[in-house]
């Protein structure tokens, strides 16, 4: 079956072999298109999140997201007049709070290459220019904003590098970047173990380790404040602040179990199961969980936020 055509609102309108995306920022219009060759099992694929934007928005979002996203918009002291531009925007977890803080005085573009997802932030920061754009290409002139964000995305990309390249040339002289990665990811908490070990049981060895690969090449090699800092030095930005945070996480076994859900590795795991089947996965882990740490779950996820100026 050949891939649907999204529409901005991550409704499907057709069958085409590409997508196109078309957005715009200050009556300028932008048009990305990206080849896709095979219908990816929904939450997979190059396009990984409009299947659980949703989902994405009402559990992981909070859970994990939505703190980190408001400490990394405070380093970089955004203020009523910034012309910021959040890419990566996903659901909105740091364009939300950048609106109430900019309100309709500066610019705020939220750009994402996943439609489903800015639908969601469409909802959350109505005051925001949505923006469909695929990092490593951003279609905007030299020095168009003050700040630039993107909240755990550089994770996503093969060669992180050429991204941040692009983003410093987005920013004005003396403009500022905020970037952050997980130092832990949600595999690496108790919960997280025992989840990871029950999908393991539906695939062969390996399989789960490769599709991270292929969904978050460089969340490994981001993981630690020195790489983080040394690729943001490479790309000619000057380092102002890169910390670690521990961001406590308190979530219901059941919420943990969904917002685990939309993982590329869960979505994989679901799709070759029948629904059935992946209801019985759902309900083991779920008895685990709550055999092993009872029906509130408590840890701590640590994550690098780094603040860089764009060198004059
Ligand atoms: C983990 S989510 C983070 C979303 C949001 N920043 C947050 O903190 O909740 C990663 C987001 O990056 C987007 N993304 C991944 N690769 C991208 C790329 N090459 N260009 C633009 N967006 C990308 C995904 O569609 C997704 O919305």
């Amino acid at each position: 079956m050949p891939p649907a055509m999204h529409r901005i609102d991550g409704s499907a309108t057709g069958s085409l072999a590409s997508t196109s995306l078309t957005g715009g920022i200050a009556g300028r219009s932008v048009d990305v298109t990206m080849g896709t060759s095979a219908e990816p099992a929904p939450g997979t694929g190059a396009d990984s999140y409009s299947a659980i934007a949703e989902d994405y928005a009402r559990f992981s979002e909070p859970a994990y997201f939505a703190v980190p996203a408001r400490e990394l918009l405070a380093l970089l002291a955004v203020t009523s007049s910034t012309r910021l531009l959040d890419v990566g925007c996903g659901t909105g977890a740091l364009t939300e709070r950048a609106a109430q803080v900019i309100g309709d005085s500066g610019l705020l573009v939220a750009g994402d290459r996943s439609p489903g997802m800015l639908a969601v932030c469409r909802r959350k920061a109505r005051s925001a220019s949505l923006l469909a754009c695929a990092l490593p290409r951003l279609p905007h002139p030299d020095g168009t904003f003050d700040a630039v964000t993107a909240s755990f995305v550089l994770s996503h990309l093969a060669e992180p590098m050429s991204a941040l390249v692009e983003m410093a040339r987005v920013l004005r002289p003396g403009g500022v970047l905020g970037v952050s990665s997980w130092v832990d990811t949600a595999v690496t908490t108790a919960p997280g173990r025992l989840w990871q070990e029950q999908l393991e049981r539906h695939v062969r060895p390996g399989d789960l380790e490769a599709i991270s690969a292929r969904h978050v090449p460089a969340e490994a090699a981001l993981a630690d404040p020195r790489a983080l800092s040394g690729v943001l030095e490479r790309a000619g930005l000057a380092i102002r602040e890169v910390v670690v945070r521990e961001f406590q996480v308190h979530i219901a076994t059941e919420a943990f179990i969904a917002s685990r859900s939309v993982s590329a590795a869960a979505q994989h795991v679901r799709a070759h199961l029948s629904p059935a089947d992946w209801q019985r996965c759902l309900a083991v882990a779920a008895a685990d969980l709550v055999a092993s740490f009872g029906h509130q779950l408590s840890f701590g996820l640590r994550a690098c936020l780094a603040c860089a100026r764009n060198v004059p």
